[in-house]
């Protein structure tokens, strides 16, 4: 690890949470920058989402879109779960109106599973448990696009916490249209994505990166 690492507040995360917390320095996860692997030129990161709910809403991540590559293709990302439980948010927007979604999925991750953001959708990671999630991923070298997240105050569904411990899933009304949640696990990584190519040249695996070969229903 280069030893870079920030923390993201209940502050930072306020346009995109459900509701207003006074808690403003509260640290709600914390992101330890690797360097660039020049062999793969690829970026390793881990990020820590504390325990703690955010009121009554799941501890998560900001959301962001990731950029196309010079071929024109969206980047991939590959994500591990170090240690806990974790659920990521994804969503995919209609091309020309961020705000209409063409497919949303959660995607429910245990200890030691990989977890491959396919091309074109947005995501964020949330912690379910009542610990702290410790997240890897692996990324080509580009800057995340956290604009669409804020604009329209975070991803389409806010997961949130009722009194009895279960979780409510509610559309967020700042869309216009967000499809049914599609609940479900990954798949074994395939091993011919394991040598990570994918990430910085995804148009090369475009059959292995679908939806339908990185999850299955649960
Ligand atoms: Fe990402």
């Amino acid at each position: 690890m280069s030893g870079k690492s920030y923390t993201k507040t209940i502050k930072d995360l306020s346009p995109v949470l459900y509701e207003h917390i006074d808690e403003p320095d509260r640290a709600v996860y914390e992101v330890r920058r690797g360097e660039l692997d020049l062999k793969t030129k690829t970026c390793y990161d881990e990020t820590t989402i504390f325990n703690g709910l955010l009121g009554v809403e799941l501890p998560k991540t900001f959301g962001h879109y990731h950029p196309r590559n010079k071929e024109g293709y969206f980047f991939p990302e590959l994500y591990t779960v170090l240690e806990g439980q974790a659920w990521f948010l994804l969503q995919k927007a209609d091309k020309s109106n961020p705000k209409v979604i063409q497919e949303a999925i959660l995607v429910k991750a245990a200890k030691g599973e990989k977890i491959i953001m396919p091309l074109g959708f947005g995501h964020l990671s949330v912690n379910p448990e009542k610990k702290d999630l410790k997240l890897a991923n692996w990324k080509a070298e580009f800057d995340n696009d956290y604009q669409i997240y804020e604009s329209l105050h975070g991803a389409c569904y806010y997961l949130l916490e009722l009194k009895d411990g279960s979780v409510d899933i509610i559309k967020n009304s700042f869309y216009e249209m967000v499809p049914e949640l599609i609940k479900v696990k990954p798949k074994k990584l395939p091993e011919e994505l394991k040598n990570l190519e994918f990430l910085t040249k995804p148009e090369k695996y475009l059959n292995l990166l679908t939806v339908e070969n990185c999850f299955e229903k649960i």
